[in-house]
């Protein structure tokens, strides 16, 4: 009788039946961590916070039975991978507990999905044979409006002549509003020179942990979490990222309260702030200006057999370097200041969730092995200006240098030799005359055969040129209108 009455339960409640918090981590915490973060470190598109699990159920249902593909961007993050279908494995009942689950779990707040909807949809889109991309799925369900990222907030505005940041609790406001954006925002203050505002409301962490806060200002501004200063901008100045400021705080789960300060002295003004969990890659702007260097290029592993691109402070070259992480693991920084491929190496490219952890502490450096500094110093001796890459289809980059009135063309591809690893660089010049080009500096140039050997890591090929050296230098003379090849393998 009562195995009886059990049984017509568990039959009553199919969906009950299911535990929608196993489910998820059978089918889905492989790629998407069982913290729904996104496995291996964020690699993967995370479904904690993301809009793509809240609103319309129709889109994760979709998605869940057909698969996603191509480019997608999930919380400020760009994504290219492959999610496969799974409506062949997985019934009905089973995806509405998963998603009912993932939609209310780790601070995810969305109404649960029932079995009747995910039949419906399933029947409804029974021809679909292919996965998603996200234009497709995305014009059938866009994405809910974001939520405010700061919930409460209010602004004061203040007016006065400072160079620092007064003390406003002794100072009467002027306005105060109302943001319903949930964002710091400079934009109702109604002043543009000598005034200060400050905002309250509450920031919700997702999680117990350690957060990071990023501020820039023009000019000065503070925040503060639950009383406690956590990051600075401090005296006058420009923001462009250089003045921008880091500060780290560990946080209970929950709300607490975020104070901004700013003022604005003259000139220009603007705020910007940024935070993110310390542990998950992708700043989160809690402001309506974005800040400088708040995005993030991961993964920085070449995608589909193209070379990614990095642009950001990289050790051992200018602050312009240009960094290509080709296919076959070999990476290449150019720098746009000298006009010259700095540094080389194989391997792994560049690891960016660590450098916007240390940013502020350095620059960052190369992830992979044999790195080669070719040279430091301007690669042509005459006036030189760095006029810009193109990539190829192929991500491949082709740097463009004016030396007086000629163009340089200086295009580089991965290539192999004897099973290893090759770059191939290809140098054109048009009219003028010749030109004498820096190629490496700093390490000995030996010949060896045909091959010239540099330091005790690098043999060059060339063809149609030859390497001349001198004061310990190697130079690679261009003639114009004759395409010059020099091939860097590994020793
Ligand atoms: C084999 C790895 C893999 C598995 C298993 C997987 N996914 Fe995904 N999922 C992905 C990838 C990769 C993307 C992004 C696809 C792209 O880049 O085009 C994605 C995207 C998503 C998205 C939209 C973007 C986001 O992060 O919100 C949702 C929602 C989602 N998956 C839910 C699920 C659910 C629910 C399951 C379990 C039923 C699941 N996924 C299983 C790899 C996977």
């Amino acid at each position: 009788m009562l195995r009886a009455v059990l049984l017509a339960t568990l039959l009553a409640l199919p969906l009950h039946a299911q535990d929608g918090g196993q489910l998820f981590t059978l089918y889905c915490s492989a790629c998407h961590g069982v913290d729904g973060k996104g496995a291996t470190g964020g690699q993967f598109p995370p479904l904690a916070g993301s809009d793509w699990v809240r609103g319309d159920p129709a889109r994760a249902v979709k998605l869940v039975l057909h698969g996603l593909h191509g480019e997608v961007e999930v919380d400020g993050r760009k994504f290219n991978l492959e999610m496969p279908p799974q409506g062949g494995v997985l019934p009905d009942d089973q995806i509405a507990a998963i998603l009912s689950y993932a939609r209310s779990s780790w601070g995810n707040k969305a109404e649960a999905v029932t079995a009747d909807f995910v039949k419906a949809t399933r029947a409804a889109t029974a021809d679909r044979k292919v996965p998603w991309t996200q234009a497709e799925i995305l014009k059938l369900h866009p994405l809910p409006p974001p939520a405010p990222p700061i919930a409460n907030l209010i602004s004061q505005v203040y007016q006065g002549e400072w160079q620092k940041l007064p003390d406003f609790s002794k100072l009467k406001a002027g306005n105060i509003e109302e943001e319903h954006s949930g964002k710091i925002s400079i934009k109702k203050a109604g002043f543009t020179e000598l005034f200060g505002m400050t905002w309250e409301g509450d920031l919700t962490a997702p999680e117990a942990g350690e957060y990071l806060f990023r501020l820039d200002a023009d000019d000065g501004a503070r925040v503060l979490l639950d009383g406690k200063k956590v990051a600075e901008v401090t005296g006058t100045g420009p923001m462009d990222g250089g003045r921008g400021q880091d500060g780290s705080i560990k946080l209970e789960a929950g709300v607490h309260k975020i104070r901004v300060e700013y003022f604005e002295y003259h000139g220009n003004e603007g705020i910007a702030l940024a935070w993110r969990n310390a542990s998950v890659p992708g700043w989160k702007s809690l402001s309506d200006t974005s800040i400088k260097g708040g995005r993030e290029p991961i993964p920085l592993t070449p995608q589909n057999g193209r070379a990614v691109v990095y642009r950001n402070f990289i050790e051992g070259t200018t602050p312009r370097g240009i960094g290509i992480g080709f296919p076959g693991s070999v990476n290449l920084v150019y720098s746009a200041d000298d006009c010259a491929p700095e540094l080389i190496w194989t391997g792994a490219f560049m690891d960016a969730s660590r450098h916007w952890t240390d940013r502020g502490q350095g620059n960052q450096a190369p992830a992979g092995e044999n790195v080669v500094k070719l040279a430091g110093s301007p690669a042509f001796t005459g006036e030189a200006r760095f006029r810009g890459y193109k990539l190829d289809p192929a991500g491949n980059p082709t740097f463009s240098v004016q030396v007086g009135k000629q163009f340089v063309l200086d295009s580089w591809k991965p290539g192999t030799a004897n099973g290893a690893p090759t770059l191939v660089r290809t140098l054109t010049t048009t009219g003028g005359g010749p030109l004498s080009i820096l190629i490496a500096e700093k390490l000995a140039v030996k010949k060896e055969g045909q091959a010239t050997l540099l330091g005790d890591k690098l043999s060059l090929q060339t063809d149609h040129a030859d390497l001349e050296s001198r004061d310990g230098k190697a130079f690679l003379k261009l003639t114009p209108g004759q395409a010059a090849t020099i091939t860097y393998s590994w020793k």
